[in-house]
């Protein structure tokens, strides 16, 4: 269970030290969502790699966490093989393989700058260890803090988010930025999980999101197993909903903010906001502080992945387009900052200016 707020049972990923020479990184595999649900135990980094690039784990603040207990199980792994085969393993041998399964893991996906935080943040244990023992001690530490403070950090956004929301509003959503791409009960979804918690009646329009549908199997999903009254859409609709007047407000996650506030977030979140704000409805982006990425001055400077053709030609592995058609599939959109109406941190709400408001929001990057 991510948070006791929660009804359901929904884990995203987590350390499994059972018996204590054996780790594993466990995951929901939420490619298979919601059709099964299916545990993986991940043993190697190579598979913790893998997980991330298909998106059985997804999300931003999942991606970060789960690249840490990668790099925890990585450095745990190595120095086990060696005490089995009775080699020696050094400090030094040690670090370089903390380095390069660093370099595997940010070779994933390119967007979510979590990534790249929790790794750097991984790194830098490296320089309080003395030994190889305590190294592979620290970062297990390390990385179930990254993961607890995710979890609290979601909380926090739910509490400030919540504010924003008021009874009988009808809110709309992209993607999943729930409890399934946290560790809490997520970045978006938390301030609809606390304010619906706390007696405020709601109705979520969920976009299905295309290509690969984290809104239809993955929000659909987690907001039917919490109770939270939800109608979903196809990406399409959503101006229609607007123009009617039928949303009071949307919120999005995010995979990067910069220091002006511009946000990557999932493909179809820039249209939304060009639509949101011709209909004058706010958009809300809510992202931990670990999102914000104060080394690049605007969205011009964020790398957006680009995923498989096969994403957006077939539909679980029918195809649906003409054999050989040209395909473009990025899966994240840059929404520039006057489209955005706040952003939502376990910090507080930070409101335009941004570059001025998001300065000192996190210095780690
Ligand atoms: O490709 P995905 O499923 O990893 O994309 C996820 C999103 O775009 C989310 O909105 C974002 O990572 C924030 S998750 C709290």
């Amino acid at each position: 269970m991510n948070d006791n707020l929660f009804h359901s049972q929904v884990r995203t990923v987590w350390w499994e030290e059972d018996p204590p020479d054996r780790v594993q990184v466990g995951i929901l595999d939420q490619s298979l969502l919601p059709q099964q649900i299916v545990t993986l135990h991940l043993q190697h980094e190579q598979q913790v790699a893998e997980a991330i690039a298909s998106l059985r784990v997804r999300g931003a603040p999942a991606i970060g966490v789960t690249a840490a207990f990668g790099i925890a199980l990585a450095a745990a792994r190595l120095l086990a093989e060696r005490q089995a085969s009775q080699q020696e393993l050094t400090l030094a041998e040690l670090n370089e393989h903390v380095y390069e399964v660093a370099q595997l893991l940010c070779r994933t996906r390119p967007t979510a700058v979590n990534l790249f935080w929790a790794t750097e943040r991984m790194q830098r244990v490296c320089l309080e260890a003395r030994s190889t023992r305590q190294l592979v001690t620290l970062l297990k530490e390390e990385a179930q803090a990254i993961a607890a403070e995710d979890a609290q950090a979601c909380w926090q956004m739910g509490v400030y988010g919540a504010e924003l929301i008021a009874d009988g509003d009808t809110l709309l959503t992209h993607c999943n930025a729930g409890a399934l791409a946290t560790t809490g009960i997520g970045t978006a979804l938390a301030p609809i999980y606390v304010a619906a918690r706390s007696g405020k009646h709601l109705h979520v329009l969920v976009d299905e999101t295309r290509p690969i549908l984290q809104g239809a199997r993955l929000t659909a999903w987690e907001l039917q197993q919490e109770g939270v009254p939800l109608t979903l859409i196809t990406d399409n609709m959503a101006g229609h909903f607007m123009r009617q007047g039928d949303i009071r407000a949307i919120f999005v996650g995010a995979d990067r903010i910069t220091a002006n506030g511009d946000v990557a977030n999932k493909i179809g979140t820039y249209s939304l906001a060009v639509l949101a704000h011709a209909h004058q409805i706010p958009l809300y982006v809510v992202a931990p502080c670990s999102t914000i990425d104060l080394s690049l001055p605007s969205g011009d400077q964020i790398p957006i992945e680009q995923r498989r053709s096969e994403e957006v030609t077939t539909l679980y592995g029918t195809p649906i387009a003409p054999a050989g058609v040209t395909v473009a599939n990025p899966a994240f959109d840059v929404t520039p900052h006057p489209y955005i109406a706040a952003i939502i941190t376990e910090k507080g709400i930070v409101r335009p200016p941004y570059r001025e408001n998001l300065r000192g929001m996190n210095t780690e990057h």
